[in-house]
């Protein structure tokens, strides 16, 4: 296994990531951690991380001297590289100015860590290649032992290397995919330099994380909002997986989830994996306080707010059934990666998490402590995982769907009867888009797209049905396609399939009878109509 000290970069996660896709076991972990903790540890390799290093105090972060001694490769990344030049004899000049962006290097002679690797080689011969370099500080002096083994006209030694003691260093970074051979250099240092194996798969990490949660949590109980989502969803599976029933999940219903979600999330749940699934029927109590209310902010706040009453309220009982009034002690979250922000500037890092998920404060208020075991994963290996659990491709792979639900795709106040239209119409839609398939890519449109789902407008049209006339509402298609959901393109969804939706939404749903596609890109439109 692979440590990587972590001297509190934002992209250290990358690293665990990129290591993890070379099919080996890693474990990121402070950088001051003691020397006792690293042999016990016993890596095959180290790595040491980037660091968001910006107050000179940051410079005089050092990575254990014991990293140096024990005799396995090790590898130091941006921040990683001048620590481990000063630590072993080099210089550096610290610099405040920090310049990011992409940087052609030149590989120096054969190294294990570069050999056979490049973007292209220039016409004297020279290996090169393309990187994404953050440069500022940057290493002056080899350390003795060192040779050259990287560099670019304004960071004259951009990678060093002294292959007697298996010690390399690199000023760019190689975990982010702009550094094209990123993931080749990585592999190279993990499978060839340090001789993993490349055996570890998600199985694995299965089993390691359950031997996590097992010890974090003991005989504790633990409870969990469960939303239907991906990450709940895959949460809930793995924590059942280790805990079985100390694990309670509290599905809340609050009237405006997509049709049948329920049904799907308790057949799933209690169903297949026979786990503890307390279903919240709240429709009443949502829709009690939504009533009259139109502006969009605050139906997303009151939304927000009766989400937090009724999990505290079953939380409670849940207390007040338990007969050894033990009660949870646990409230587990579907945290990944991407939600965990750090606030850097410090010498240990703190992660702060988004107040999303609708929960924001709520261990606090409840006196929880938090359990979220897939904090340092992607979407899409948070999506691996839920399917080496057992979860079915469709509900790992469904499109996002925002906390507030429905209540934000009816326009204006929310009504129990507009949402039962609104139910219908986006399963007819969403049940099309995933039935056709493209025939350029072999893909279905559900899959083509990022997200897609209905809005409706309240507003009556004039319509003609059979003999009669209908005078009735009108819907909006939505369907986007983005990588990060800050712009979007409003999706070319083949006339046949919008044919086939409209009539089907205007014919099975009684009470629409006009259907729209909307065509605008955001910005200047958001995604939601709300
Ligand atoms: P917009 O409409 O801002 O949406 O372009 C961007 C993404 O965020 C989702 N979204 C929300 N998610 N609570 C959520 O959990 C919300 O209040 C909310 N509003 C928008 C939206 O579905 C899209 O994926």
């Amino acid at each position: 296994k692979i440590l990587i000290l972590d001297f509190g970069s934002q992209v250290t996660q990358l690293i665990a990531r990129r290591v993890r896709e070379a099919a080996v076991y890693c474990e990121i972990h402070p950088n001051d951690v003691s020397e006792d903790f690293i042999r016990a540890f016993n890596p095959r390799g180290i790595i040491l991380s980037g660091s968001h290093a910006s107050t000179y105090e940051d410079h005089q972060l050092r990575a254990p001297q014991v990293v140096f001694e024990l005799g396995v490769p090790v590898l130091g990344i941006c921040y990683g590289m001048q620590t481990m030049a000063v630590q072993l004899g080099g210089t550096v000049e610290w610099s405040d100015h920090r310049e990011f962006g992409y940087a052609e290097v030149r590989a120096h002679g054969h190294t294990r860590l570069f050999d056979g690797i490049e973007d292209f080689s220039t016409a004297e011969g020279h290996g090169m290649l393309k990187v994404w370099m953050s440069h500022g500080d940057k290493v002056t002096t080899l350390p003795p032992g060192f040779k050259l083994m990287a560099s670019t006209p304004s960071c004259p030694i951009a990678g060093m290397a002294d292959e007697v003691r298996r010690c390399y260093a690199v000023q760019f970074h190689p975990e982010v995919t702009h550094t094209l051979q990123g993931q080749a250099m990585l592999t190279r240092f993990v499978r060839e330099i340090c001789a993993c194996q490349g055996d570890w798969i998600m199985g694995d990490y299965i089993a390691e994380a359950v031997a996590r949660i097992r010890e974090q949590v003991g005989d504790e109980e633990v409870i969990l909002g469960l939303s239907g989502g991906v990450d709940s969803s895959v949460a809930a599976a793995l924590i059942h997986r280790a805990i079985g029933d100390q694990l309670t999940c509290v599905f809340v219903d609050h009237g405006l989830l997509r049709l049948n979600e329920g049904r799907m999330v308790m057949e799933m749940f209690a169903g297949r994996l026979h786990a503890k699934v307390v279903h919240v029927e709240a429709a009443e109590q949502f829709m009690g306080h939504l009533k009259g209310v139109t502006d969009p902010e605050q139906k997303r706040k009151i939304i927000g707010r009766e989400f937090v009453e009724v999990f505290k309220a079953e939380a409670a009982k849940l207390k007040a059934a338990d007969a050894g009034a033990k009660g949870a002690k646990w409230l587990a979250q579907g945290t990944i990666y991407p939600d965990v922000v750090e606030s850097g500037g410090t010498k240990t890092k703190k992660a702060t998490i988004k107040s999303h998920h609708n929960v924001g404060g709520l261990p606090e208020q409840l006196g929880l402590k938090l359990l979220e075991p897939l904090r340092e994963l992607f979407k899409d290996e948070v999506r691996a995982l839920g399917v080496a659990l057992g979860l079915p491709h469709d509900m790992v792979y469904r499109h996002p769907f925002p906390g507030p639900g429905l209540g934000v795709r009816i326009l204006g106040e929310v009504k129990p009867e507009f949402a039962a239209l609104l139910q219908r119409a986006d399963h007819i839609f969403i049940e099309e888009l995933r039935k056709t398939v493209d025939e350029a890519t072999g893909k279905t449109w559900y899959d083509l797209t990022s997200q897609a789902f209905t809005v409706f407008l309240p507003v009556k049209s004039v319509g003609v049905m059979g003999d009669g006339r209908t005078y009735d509402y009108v819907v909006a298609l939505r369907a986007v396609q983005t990588s990060d959901f800050m712009t979007a393109d409003w999706a070319e969804l083949p006339y046949s399939l919008l044919k086939r939706v409209s009539s089907r939404i205007i014919n099975e749903v009684r009470g629409i009878n006009r259907v729209t596609y909307d065509v605008s890109s955001k910005p200047p439109a958001t995604i939601e109509w709300e």
